[in-house]
């Protein structure tokens, strides 16, 4: 694993890092109030490449690599998590699903429009009744007798980005009682009929990333937007996730280096007892701690995307790098977060300042795309083989 980033990777994170300053950052705690959906903010971010960053040009995307992403993924977050989740549904759990199991056509129609910004993307794998027991689905889709089409019948639960997506990936159970292996992937364009949006979700974080149910009623789709082969729907989905692991863990990343480095500020500013707060060793060990654990995050996340990039070409899996990554940075996220509050005192609790918001945004990264325990699981079954 080489420490030094290359020019490429250095150029993306300086385009997101100036994006994410001089747009976002003015008008996160704007979004976060209203729980508005940052339409525009998201297209220009598809201009900038910022939609597919591992989207080989051709398919109009960025044609980078898993280090850039983590880099760009890191600098949007930092500004505002609701923006870094959008964009991690769309470069992940949508491109890369397709890219790596799609037709060519499916690749130039589906991906291209995602990656460019044109329109959004979504992942729909939840269930009211399975979220962590994925393969405990009930969506059902089932052929026509001339195989020209699927009729899809059910509802999705928590769907990121589903109140806007224009496509989204779904995983829909083709061959019931078997478990995992009856779950197929479908490519799904919501602007056909039978497909319905439930209400956006209330949510205590990332509120401007739209989140809602969505309901398929005797949707017809196209046999052709099968995605991979039938019955390979839930391996699809678990290889997509472990890319989409190191995005939530970059995201983690982003939400508690802007809490760090507000805390780091704080803590020269503010006096107690005569001083800055910074040279009580209470708190100049609150910062040590933060410091740490970001780094580590930074570090194991750096160390997934390497695996990423190694397996792409080599072959190989990159899951427990992934996991282990998803796992540590959130919970860093978590705890950066509630110190760098706790350094701010009552400020630390007023919307005035986006310590607050911080602290709302981190809880997600502990629970979507696999909760802390579900990676403890991964990890775990990985390393001991046992299930
Ligand atoms: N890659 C490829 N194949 C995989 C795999 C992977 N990473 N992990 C498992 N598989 C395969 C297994 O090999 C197995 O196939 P075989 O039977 O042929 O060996 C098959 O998939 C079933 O695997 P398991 O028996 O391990 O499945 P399980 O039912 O025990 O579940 C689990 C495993 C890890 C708990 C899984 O269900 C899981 O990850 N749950 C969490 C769900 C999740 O993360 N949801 C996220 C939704 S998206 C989201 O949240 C987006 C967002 O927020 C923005
Ligand atoms: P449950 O599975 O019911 O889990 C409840 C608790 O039990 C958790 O603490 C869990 O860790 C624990 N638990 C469950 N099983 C075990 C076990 N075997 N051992 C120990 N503990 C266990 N899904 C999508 O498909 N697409 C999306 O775009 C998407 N976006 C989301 C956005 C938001 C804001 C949220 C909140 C969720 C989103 N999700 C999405 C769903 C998300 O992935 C699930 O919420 C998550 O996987 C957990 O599932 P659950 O909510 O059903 O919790």
């Amino acid at each position: 694993m080489d420490f030094r980033f290359t020019e490429d990777q250095l150029s993306i994170q300086a385009v997101a890092r100036d994006f994410a300053q001089k747009r976002i950052a003015p008008v996160a705690a704007e979004f976060d109030r209203s729980g508005e959906f940052p339409l525009e903010n998201i297209r220009e971010m598809g201009q900038l490449g910022l939609m597919g960053i591992e989207v080989p040009t051709e398919y109009g995307g960025a044609g980078m690599d898993p280090i850039s992403y983590v880099l760009a993924m890191i600098e949007i977050a930092a500004a505002d998590a609701a923006h870094s989740t959008i964009m991690s549904v769309n470069n992940s759990l949508f491109c890369n699903g397709i890219l790596k199991h799609g037709t060519e056509a499916q690749k130039q129609k589906y991906v291209r429009a995602i990656a460019s910004g044109e329109a959004i993307g979504a992942y729909a794998l939840t269930e009211p009744q399975s979220g962590s027991d994925a393969s405990a689905m009930h969506t059902r889709a089932v052929k026509s007798a001339d195989g020209s089409h699927y009729v899809i019948n059910g509802k999705k639960s928590w769907i990121t980005s589903g109140p806007v997506a224009r496509y989204a990936v779904l995983f829909a159970i083709t061959k019931p009682g078997v478990g995992a292996k009856g779950v197929s992937a479908f490519i799904i364009d919501t602007e056909k009929e039978g497909f319905h949006r439930g209400k956006t979700e209330p949510k205590l974080g990332i509120r401007a990333s739209a989140t809602c149910e969505i309901e398929f009623a005797d949707y017809k789709c196209p046999a052709e937007n099968l995605l991979g082969a039938e019955g390979e729907g839930f391996k699809i989905a678990m290889g997509v996730l472990d890319a989409g692991r190191i995005g939530i863990a970059s995201q983690a990343i982003g939400i508690a280096r802007a809490a760090y480095e507000a805390a780091l500020a704080w803590v020269r500013e503010r006096k107690a007892f005569g001083q800055p707060i910074g040279s009580f060793q209470m708190t100049q060990a609150k910062i040590a701690d933060m410091k740490c654990r970001l780094d580590a995050a930074t570090l194991l996340t750096l160390r997934a995307a390497f695996a990423k990039a190694e397996a792409e070409k080599h072959g190989g899996r990159f899951g427990t790098e992934a996991s282990i990554a998803k796992l540590y940075a959130s919970e860093t996220a978590m705890f950066v977060a509630h110190q760098a509050l706790q350094i701010h005192g009552g400020m630390g609790y007023s919307k005035e300042m986006p310590l607050e918001r911080y602290f709302r945004d981190a809880k997600i990264t502990e629970i979507y795309e696999g909760t802390s325990e579900i990676q403890r699981i991964v990890i775990a079954r990985n390393e001991t083989g046992l299930r």
